[in-house]
C-alpha cells in the first residue's frame, strides 16, 4: 500500500468522522500512522482531543505532537477509534495484530462507540486466513499453548502451523505488554466467530487477532477514490 494511498485512507476518515471535542483511539500501524498525524494537525488548528493510544508506539508518537492522552481507566467510552488492519473480510470480520499491538487494540475497540479502519484494497479479501492470524500468548509454557491452538484450529477444521514471531536477533518478540505472539499460518478460516471463540477459551491465550463485530466501517482506499463501507448488522 502507497504512503499516499495510506494518507488518502486517513484524511477520508478524519474530514467524515472527527468533531472537536471527540475521546478518541489512536490506532497502531503505518496506516494508523497517519491518522494520528491528522489529529495533532487539528490540534494544533485549535480543535480538541482527548486520545488513547493503542500501543507504546503510538503514544510515543502523540506525545511528540502534543496530543493529549488519557486512560481506559479514567474514561467510560471513547466516542471513534480509527485503526488499521492486516485484512478484512465482507461482514468486516477483521485479523489485527501484524505489529503486535492486538491485545490494547482490541481493547480500546471493544470500549469505542464508533471502531472504524483505514486500509487500500490489499487488505480486503473473500475469506481471512491468508495473513497469518496472530495470537498474543503468555510465555510460561509457550510451546504447550501453541500445541493447542493447533488443536483449536484442527477442531474447527483448519490445519493450522503456529510460530513463534521472533525478532531480527532470533530471540521471541515481547508485546508491549510483555507477551509473546503467535503468527498462525493457516490456508483459510471459514467461520472466523467459531474460531475466535475456541482460541478465546484456551488458558495462555491473552488476546487473539480476529476482531470480530468490532469494526464499524471500513475506509478502502483505491487509485479512484476512498470508498465507505458500512457494516451490515
Ligand atoms: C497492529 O498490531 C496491527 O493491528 C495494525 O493495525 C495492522 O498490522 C495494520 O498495519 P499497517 O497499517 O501498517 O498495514
Amino acid at each position: 500500500m502507497s504512503e499516499d494511498l495510506k494518507r488518502r485512507a486517513a484524511e477520508a476518515a478524519a474530514a467524515a468522522e472527527l468533531r472537536s471535542g471527540m475521546l478518541l483511539g489512536l490506532g497502531t500501524g503505518s496506516t494508523a500512522r497517519h491518522f494520528v498525524d491528522i489529529v495533532g494537525a487539528r490540534i494544533r488548528a485549535g480543535e480538541t482531543y482527548r486520545c488513547v493510544p493503542t500501543s507504546e508506539a503510538t503514544r510515543a508518537q502523540a506525545e511528540a505532537l502534543a496530543i493529549p492522552l488519557t486512560t481506559l481507566d479514567d474514561i467510560e467510552e471513547i466516542d471513534l477509534t480509527v485503526d488499521g488492519a492486516d485484512a478484512f473480510d465482507p461482514a468486516l470480520n477483521l485479523v489485527k495484530g501484524g505489529g503486535g499491538a492486538l491485545l490494547r487494540e482490541k481493547m480500546v475497540a471493544a470500549a469505542s462507540k464508533r471502531m472504524v479502519v483505514i486500509a487500500d484494497a490489499s487488505k480486503a479479501v473473500a475469506q481471512l486466513g491468508a495473513f497469518p492470524l496472530p495470537v498474543e500468548i503468555v510465555r510460561f509454557a509457550h510451546g504447550a499453548t501453541a500445541r493447542a491452538v493447533r488443536r483449536a484450529f484442527a477442531a474447527a477444521g483448519i490445519a493450522c502451523e503456529p510460530r513463534l514471531r521472533r525478532g531480527a536477533t532470533g530471540e521471541p518478540s515481547l508485546t508491549d505488554n510483555g507477551n509473546f505472539i503467535l503468527d498462525c499460518v493457516n490456508p483459510g478460516i471459514p467461520d472466523p466467530p467459531a474460531l475466535a471463540l475456541r482460541l478465546g477459551a484456551i488458558p495462555g491465550v491473552v488476546e487473539h487477532g480476529l476482531f470480530i463485530g468490532l469494526c464499524s466501517a471500513v475506509y478502502l482506499a483505491r487509485e479512484e477514490g476512498v470508498a465507505v463501507i458500512e457494516r451490515k448488522s
